[in-house]
């Protein structure tokens, strides 16, 4: 076996957000949006050559990374860019940001679906900029985008709409014909599309593919700023570097000043592991999908048995979204998983109460365990007997 997805490694005692989270020993995270899995050979080999180099002063985009994304772009999605669309973050988030506070006047709003990836919820906030929830529709067991509501929330102030594809927590890779008709409501309303793009090499589901929004015709690019990164894919993300890409020059101009002051240059180990990610790694992308497909179908599966749960298809990312309201702790399930041990994302804070999520991109044995401990909790759900007064 070339690569094995399957070693534990122990990631307690360093410096994992996930694993040092205040709890025993014992307890089992699978809720933060990393990998279990060590970065791919290439990626590892960069970064030693970058160490090597010994210096580390304030980075510039090399022009082997450049071309590595441009090239990228274009075999996986026909996307032919121009380098200066290019800018340069450390991170997703940071782009969140930037992109609400380029909303000038105190009405504009951000519209955005929901259950969705908390940050969309509190960058607006953080702009002061007022907020509209699109609610997602279940239709034949898959969440989809309601065109009426989006029509409804199009109205009036909306000038920014912060759309996730795939679609983190729904694990939607949503279709061309569904991007077209959000993009057709957006560009009529001249509303403004930030795409965060991140999970786009995870895709699990057969004959899906990712569609980046900007693909769709020149007029969706000239209103689209696209977030992308290797670093969901590639396990990147403490690397804490990640890019927009903006074609429109007056749209680019706007973005850079609403980040001017905040964000300047970005990680030089960033610049070498996207390079070495998308340039060498696809052997290594082949079987971390197949290990990802086998987990997720571990996950449904465990849902499937257990009475009382849904889960919808996780088309995309690795992360299962838990559908627990019809259990006695609908109340507050992710407290009642991690009073057993099992930490999973609290669906509130994704506007969802009743739901967890769960993150399955880890080691077999890890895995196991965490499904173990998932089914005993959920089985034991009983209401805590009320405490009679008197
Ligand atoms: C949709 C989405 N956007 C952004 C991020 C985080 O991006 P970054 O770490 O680059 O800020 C995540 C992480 O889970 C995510 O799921």
């Amino acid at each position: 076996m070339k690569f094995d997805f399957d070693k534990v490694i122990e990631r307690r005692g360093g410096d994992s957000y996930k694993w040092n989270q205040p709890f025993d020993q014992d307890f089992l995270p699978m809720p933060v949006a990393d990998m279990d899995f060590p970065a791919s050979p290439a990626v590892l080999e960069a970064l030693h050559r970058r160490t090597d180099h010994g210096i580390f002063g304030y980075a510039q985009a090399p022009t082997g990374t450049v071309d590595a994304i441009g090239e990228k772009l274009l075999k996986d999605y026909g996307w032919e860019i121009d380098p200066s669309w290019l800018v340069w973050l450390p991170g997703i988030v940071v782009g969140l940001n930037v992109v609400c506070r380029m909303l000038e006047n105190p009405r504009d709003s951000v519209v955005t679906t929901t259950p969705i990836y908390p940050p969309f919820l509190s960058s607006p906030e953080h702009a002061q900029r007022p907020r509209i929830d699109v609610p997602l529709d279940v239709e034949d067991g898959r969440y989809t985008f309601p065109m009426d509501r989006l029509d409804a929330a199009f109205e009036g102030d909306a000038r920014l709409f912060l759309h996730c594809n795939p679609h983190n927590p729904s694990g939607r890779c949503l279709t061309r014909a569904e991007l077209e008709q959000i993009a057709e409501r957006c560009l009529s309303r001249d509303v403004l599309i930030c795409s965060d793009e991140i999970h786009c090499g995870l895709i699990l589901e057969e004959g899906a593919r990712h569609i980046p929004m900007a693909t769709l015709s020149p007029e969706v690019a000239k209103r689209t700023i696209t977030l992308m990164s290797p670093s969901k894919t590639y396990n990147l993300a403490g690397l804490m570097w990640s890019f927009a890409i903006i074609p429109d020059a007056s749209v680019r101009r706007r973005f850079l000043h609403a980040a001017r002051g905040i964000v300047t240059e970005v990680n030089a180990y960033g610049y070498a592991a996207c390079e070495a990610a998308y340039r060498h790694s696809d052997d290594w992308h082949t079987e971390l999908i197949r290990v990802l497909r086998r987990n997720r179908d571990l996950v449904a599966a465990t849902v499937r048995e257990t009475p009382g749960l849904w889960s919808p298809r996780v088309e995309a990312t690795y992360l299962a979204w838990i559908d627990c309201r019809s259990l006695p702790i609908a109340g507050n399930p992710a407290l009642h998983f991690e009073k057993a041990g099992l930490g999973l994302g609290d669906g509130r804070k994704f506007g969802a109460p009743g739901f967890v999520r769960m993150n399955f991109a880890c080691p077999l044995p890890t895995l196991e365990e965490g499904l173990r401990r998932f089914r005993a909790a959920a089985a034991d759900t009983s209401p805590a007997p009320s405490c009679s007064s008197g």
